[in-house]
């Protein structure tokens, strides 16, 4: 995708109107989901059909239905992106234990990062605490930072989560040792559709970025070129969800 200009917000844009447009969206967005999921079901059943591809026309045919496959695999991406983001959605943040909440997703991660050559390092220091979580949302916008780490590390790499408390301030590094952000691009990237990736939907950041402040927190970003990337999120002593 290529980069587009920002635009995060429109200032004095009807509310009611943006509200029903984006419920347009959702629905739109819903009605395409299906069928793709039908036409997804039937290039599979296609794809073991001409597996044992003998000669070199079935072989021509194979590839395409691999493209056609990769293709819808990207419009899937974009439609669970946008329905993310655009979805309406009331956190419910409960006091839950940070490090568990981390660990848990580290697990969920760690075979796929495995197998792409990325070793996961986990320094979660004892006594981080809890902290009124809504854990879905936070381990989503969690896996959208560890997602990037990993796309960013395509030779493989380090990954390191860290979390510790500094007074009842609560800090979780992710830091990977990937291809890193320009420093031209470092401001754009937590844009809506900002994406420089091939089949990339740049709404990762966005909202992994209003996930945690409307737990109070924030998000901060540090990165050198080939180097790596650390992406900093810091929940407050007293949070002031507003979700
Ligand atoms: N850890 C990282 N290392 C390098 N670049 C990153 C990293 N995280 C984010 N980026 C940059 O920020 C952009 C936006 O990220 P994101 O919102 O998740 O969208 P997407 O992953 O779909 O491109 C990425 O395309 C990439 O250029
Ligand atoms: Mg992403």
């Amino acid at each position: 995708m290529t980069p587009t200009s920002p635009q995060n917000s429109e200032p004095g844009a009807d509310p009611r109107r943006l509200a029903y447009l984006g419920t347009l969206a959702s629905g739109l967005a819903h009605e395409i989901r299906n069928p793709l999921g039908t036409m997804k079901i039937n290039l599979q059943l296609l794809e073991e059909d001409w597996a044992d591809a003998a000669n070199n026309r079935e072989k021509k045919t194979l590839k395409k239905i691999n493209l056609l496959m990769k293709e819808i695999n990207r419009l899937e991406n974009i439609l669970d992106d946008f329905l993310r983001f655009a979805r309406g959605y009331r956190l419910k943040p409960v006091d839950r234990d940070v490090n568990a909440i981390l660990g848990e997703v580290l697990e969920f991660v760690m075979p796929e990062a495995e197998s792409h050559g990325i070793r996961i390092l986990s320094l979660l220091e004892p006594g981080v605490g809890k902290y009124p979580l809504d854990v879905n949302h936070f381990k989503q916008a969690l896996l959208n930072i560890i997602v990037n780490g990993q796309q960013a590390m395509e030779n493989g790499g380090d990954l390191i989560v860290r979390s510790h408390r500094e007074g009842k301030q609560i800090s979780i590094d992710i830091t990977d040792t990937g291809a890193g952000i320009a420093p031209e691009n470092l401001e754009k990237i937590f844009n809506v559709y900002w994406s420089n990736k091939k089949g990339g939907t740049g709404l990762g950041l966005a909202f992994t970025r209003r996930i945690i402040e409307e737990h109070g927190g924030d998000i901060l970003v540090q990165s050198e070129p080939n180097v790596g990337t650390q992406v900093t999120i810091q929940l407050p002593a007293s949070p002031s969800a507003n979700g």
